[in-house]
């Protein structure tokens, strides 16, 4: 893209994100300002539409390109067991307390290609909670949606995987939970069995389960503050008291008003736990 005012791209930008939720019905007003730009300035290189303007008039008028842009947003990448510190905390101080439930809800959201929906997956049947429990994944990216479901990925991520599952604890070998066919590897689909997907969108959807354990890992990153807190709040109403919540490592709910809601099982690795009693405030 060549170099533009940047108080006109400023417009062309509001009128993308307004064309967006106007025709579409994807509301990226409140998404962080800067990562937004760079990730609509790729569309327009990768697309060769020179302008952001130029973008705006193919969401407009042609109905499939929306899927294209959104995948182009929505950074849906992903790996398996992703920073295994988090995993082994899971393994071994989340999952022992969670067994405490008969039935065992998990929501995962944002869950882009689905890596981490069979991460847990195999955590949750090593610990023996797996028949017990029912996963919902869910993400906006019906492509990512797509993919998770297949199970399908690159087989040269294997090896640094087989690592990261060893590190968090693994009581075998990843090699046990797939199948490799030349350049891929296929998840065993048995993995699958109590694993919703669902589409669902952070900032327009509510909540629509009750969850012991709510994943959502670099995804609220993308957000301004505002919609930080309004999801977590969707975290909170979903969550059971005494559930859990786990963010990516660069997130926080330190400075969002709902964080009061929670407290810190390891703050170091983002896992909380929402309070079993209420505030004095009336708040959970
Ligand atoms: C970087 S990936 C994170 C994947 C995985 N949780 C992880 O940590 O490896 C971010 C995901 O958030 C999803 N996402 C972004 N905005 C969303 C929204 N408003 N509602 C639902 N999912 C959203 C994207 O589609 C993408 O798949």
């Amino acid at each position: 893209m060549d170099r533009i005012d940047p108080a006109l791209e400023d417009i062309e930008l509001e009128l993308f994100v307004r064309a967006l939720r106007q025709r579409h019905g994807y509301d990226f007003g409140h998404y962080a300002p800067a990562s937004l730009r760079r990730r609509v300035r790729q569309l327009v290189q990768t697309h060769g539409t020179g302008t952001i303007s130029a973008l705006t008039g193919r969401l407009l008028h042609e109905p499939e390109f929306v899927f294209t842009v959104i995948e182009g947003l929505s950074v849906p990448v992903s790996d398996m067991f992703r920073d295994p510190p988090v995993f082994r905390a899971l393994r071994e101080q989340v999952l022992p307390l969670l067994a405490s439930w008969p039935r065992i809800n998990i929501w995962q959201a944002g869950c882009a290609s689905g890596q981490e929906v069979y991460s847990l997956a195999i955590l949750l049947e090593e610990e023996g909670l797996y028949e017990r429990c029912q996963i919902y994944a869910t993400d906006f990216n019906p492509a990512a949606l797509r993919r998770a479901q297949e199970g399908i990925y690159p087989a040269r991520a294997a090896q640094a995987w087989s690592r990261n599952y060893l590190e968090a604890g693994g009581r075998h070998s990843l090699a046990d939970y797939y199948s490799a066919r030349y350049e891929f590897i296929k998840l065993d689909q048995r993995l699958r069995r109590n694993v919703s997907f669902a589409n669902h969108n952070l900032v327009t959807d509510k909540v629509f389960c009750e969850a012991q354990l709510v994943l959502c890992r670099n995804v609220l990153i993308y957000f301004a503050n505002p919609l930080q807190d309004r999801v977590l709040g969707l975290f909170r109403d979903s969550l059971v008291r005494g559930g859990f919540l786990c963010l990516g490592l660069r997130e926080s709910l330190e400075f969002a008003p709902s964080g009061a809601d929670f407290t810190a099982l390891d703050a170091n690795l983002r896992i909380y736990r929402r309070n079993v009693f209420t505030a004095p405030d009336g708040k959970a």
